[in-house]
């Protein structure tokens, strides 16, 4: 039997349960419930008998609006991903890998905020000051006036941030947290969700901004019950391929904001650097263009972004032949080699294809299917396409290739790095490029099999 208030807490999706089980009745989990003691929020009373609301307001659509101040961090692209910098009084939620470099690019954050005259404290619960410290040392920001702590216990931040006015307050990590208003112990779901509403809450009433580290678990959600993203204005995530220098922070949610965004960095020896360009990053701009290559003209939120697909078509020593993607969906791949196989006779049944997109960057526009299939058929044709062209169109099953958004931008960004070429959905002929248009997969595939393409 649960004690007075106990309950039943599944941390897999954190359904509350009034009796034990071995299974989670919400989500299936086995073994995941843990009783946790229920309580209210603190500072709230219990209800009066007979007590009620005062009514609702109610306003119209036409009224003015009036939007959202910003403080802008200086760090451009931390600041693009918020929507034009972080709103006072938000709650954003940062999530990430181990390791990837969260506190890194928060104390960055802080760090140039405070700079600019923006009042910024780090709350850290994982390192000592000394070692946030170090570490904002030796990325060079020593002199900027960001105010440390160590702590993990609620009721010392709520009542240091009482004390001193703060503009913008980052909380490395959340699960790292506790409330004594709760039994159970700190990164359990009760404790991770009081801490969170009740940062929030301080953020809200104060007008902060707070900057909370949320853990990622193995599958890549953040840790934690999935209320907290309810609770947050802005989710984003800290991602990065493993051997690779580069580190994008994308939005998944924002209410302020668009959630296409994306920020790139590179980790470095000083922390990290902003990277503004993102197509020289990930193209590799020398050097003869080899068969399977093809350079996709992509948009990235709200910039064009340029990089290479690579395919290898090879012969298959197995009965089932390999399919491997890298920083594509593998969905995606299935439909592009039917398509491929059903509207331009070209076999795949026999041999393994491997896909990456260079770079360690993650596409997932739909634009992005003709360049797959250009470098999947320049492979299985041995056929290179030019070095100064670029592929972009979305195909359909029955083999045509449609129009995609911002056809205007993919070509001025191209053009500006140097293509002189594209394929894709329609004819464009300007000074600086020209687009051969192909209705058909199939006739763009005719295309590239073309040894000359003058
Ligand atoms: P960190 O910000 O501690 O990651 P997280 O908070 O997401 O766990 O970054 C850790 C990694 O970043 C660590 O492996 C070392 C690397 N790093 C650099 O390469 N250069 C630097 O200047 C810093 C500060 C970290
Ligand atoms: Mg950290």
């Amino acid at each position: 039997m649960a004690r007075d208030g106990a309950v039943y807490v599944c941390q897999s999706c954190g359904s509350t349960q009034t009796k034990w089980a071995g299974q989670c009745a919400g989500c299936g989990a086995w073994n995941a419930l843990v009783e946790e003691v229920q309580s209210r929020p603190p500072g709230a009373m219990a209800p009066a008998k007979g007590a009620r609301g005062r009514g609702l307001m109610f306003e119209g659509l036409q009224d003015a609006i009036h939007p959202p101040p910003r403080i802008a961090t200086g760090v451009d692209e931390f600041d693009r991903v918020c929507g034009g910098g972080v709103v006072p009084g938000s709650a954003i939620l940062l999530g990430g890998d181990p390791g990837v470099g969260k506190s890194t690019l928060l104390m960055q954050v802080a760090g140039s905020a405070a700079r600019r005259g923006v009042a910024c404290a780090y709350i850290s619960g994982e390192e000592a000051v000394e070692q946030v410290r170090g570490r904002a040392q030796r990325m060079g920001l020593g002199d900027a006036p960001v105010k440390l702590a160590a702590e993990t216990s609620l009721r010392e931040i709520s009542e240091g941030l009482k004390r001193e006015k703060f503009d913008l307050v980052v909380i490395d990590s959340i699960q790292t947290m506790w409330s004594d208003a709760h039994e159970a112990g700190p990164g359990s779901v009760t404790q991770v969700r009081a801490a969170a509403g009740e940062l929030v809450r301080l953020a809200k009433k104060r007008g902060v901004a707070v900057i909370l580290v949320g853990h990622v678990t193995k599958e890549g959600a953040i840790a934690g019950p999935r209320v907290v993203e309810h609770m947050v204005d802005a989710v984003f995530a800290f991602e990065g391929e493993r051997g690779y220098p580069f580190r994008i922070l994308r939005g998944a949610k924002n209410r302020f904001g668009a959630t296409d965004e994306i920020g790139v960095f590179e980790m470095g020896d000083a922390g990290l650097a902003e990277v503004k360009n993102p197509s020289a990053l990930f193209l590799n701009t020398s050097g003869e263009r080899a068969a399977g290559a093809a350079v996709f003209a992509g948009i990235e939120g709200s910039r064009p972004v340029l990089v290479e697909f690579q395919a290898l078509v090879a012969p298959s020593a197995y009965g089932t032949p390999r399919r491997a993607v890298v920083g594509w969906d593998s969905g995606r791949l299935a439909m592009v080699l039917a398509v491929l196989e059903a509207r331009c006779g070209l076999g795949f049944g026999d041999r393994d294809v491997y896909l990456n997109v260079a770079g360690g960057l993650r596409i997932s526009e739909p634009a992005a299917d003709l360049a797959a299939a250009a470098a999947l058929a320049s492979s299985a044709l041995d056929q290179a396409l030019p070095q100064d062209c670029v592929v972009f169109g979305e195909i359909s099953l029955s083999g045509e290739v449609r129009p995609v958004s911002r056809m205007e931008s993919r070509v001025k960004e191209a053009a500006k790095l140097g293509f002189r070429r594209a394929l894709g959905p329609a004819d464009v002929d300007s000074p600086a490029l020209r687009m051969t248009g192909a209705a058909r997969l199939s006739d763009a595939i005719r295309r590239i099999g073309e040894a000359d393409w003058n």
